[in-house]
């Protein structure tokens, strides 16, 4: 597998090496490949913390139908014109936009994730890409070796990306804006409300774009189901909404996304 020293040791700082078996640094601290292909540098005060079992099973089946195929190409495209040599996935899951991306440029990536359960899967699918459980807050890299970071649905860390990107390159957001989901919401919420769009202080980057893109889907029961769980709603609606969300055979579902660009100054 293709690499570069970028990675650093969650202990001292140092430059992280690697042969088959695991990563070390000249102080002597060693960090096992898990057989599965990927490490876990996250040091033991941090708690691995990141979705649980039942969330990432839900994304992984929701993603099997493609429905966000609309912010997946998205995604693709701007990353294809940055075009990139080193790439950061910061809370990548499962792993679906960093698939598609390792599966169409030919940039080095690496994928980090507080979720075992999701590094596990993802690492299946693009047996390419480093994949490594980590703190998108805490990241091990080195600073000013990266060309774009994606941060896409995962808590933003900006400080921590601007450490690491090179100046003049990329970070790229992707979240909800503010209809996204809106129909399951009014199905399980008696007063559904539109997502907050906020501000974020992009303190040391210009921003380039900032735009929305949105389509209708058609979602069937499985779907809503797995959509459901995977999202913060599962934790917060009222069991009659959840009642009459898995009740429901078929619903058309706005999703909405907002993408921002902003580039290390
Ligand atoms: C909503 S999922 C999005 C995953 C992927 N980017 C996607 O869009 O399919 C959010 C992910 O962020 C991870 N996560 C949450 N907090 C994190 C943190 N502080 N560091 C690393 N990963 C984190 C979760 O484990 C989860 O996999
Ligand atoms: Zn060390």
């Amino acid at each position: 597998m293709r690499s570069v020293n970028i990675l650093s040791c969650p202990n001292c700082g140092k430059e992280l090496c690697h042969n088959d078996k695991s990563y070390y640094c000249l102080n002597n601290h060693h960090f096992d490949i898990a057989k599965e292909g990927y490490v876990n540098l996250l040091v033991h005060t941090q708690k691995p913390t990141g979705d649980n079992k039942e969330m990432v099973m839900a994304r992984r089946e929701f993603f099997k139908g493609d429905h966000y195929k609309i912010l997946k190409d998205e995604i693709l495209k701007t990353t294809k014109e940055l075009a990139p040599e080193i790439i950061v996935d910061a809370g990548a899951g499962e792993g679906y936009y960093t698939k598609a991306i390792s599966d169409h440029c030919d940039a080095l990536i690496y994928a980090f994730d507080m979720s075992k359960n999701a590094i596990k899967i993802a690492k299946k699918k693009a047996p390419k890409v480093h994949y490594i459980v980590a703190n998108v807050f805490h990241l091990p890299l080195i600073s000013e070796s990266v060309d774009l970071v994606l941060s896409v649905f995962t808590p933003l860390a900006m400080k921590e990306n601007h450490r690491i990107l090179k100046k003049g390159a990329y970070l790229l957001k992707a979240g909800p804006a503010s209809d996204h989901l809106f129909e399951m919401k009014a199905l399980v919420y008696d007063a559904p409300y539109l997502n907050p769009i906020k501000e974020i202080d992009h303190e040391g980057f210009e921003k380039l774009r900032d735009y929305e893109i949105k389509e209708v889907i058609t979602l069937s029961n499985d779907d809503l189901k797995n959509l459901f769980t995977m999202t913060p709603y599962v934790h917060s609606c009222p069991s009659s909404g959840k009642e009459r969300l898995f009740k429901t055979d078929e619903l058309k579902v706005t999703i909405a996304f907002r993408l921002e660009l902003f580039k290390k100054l």
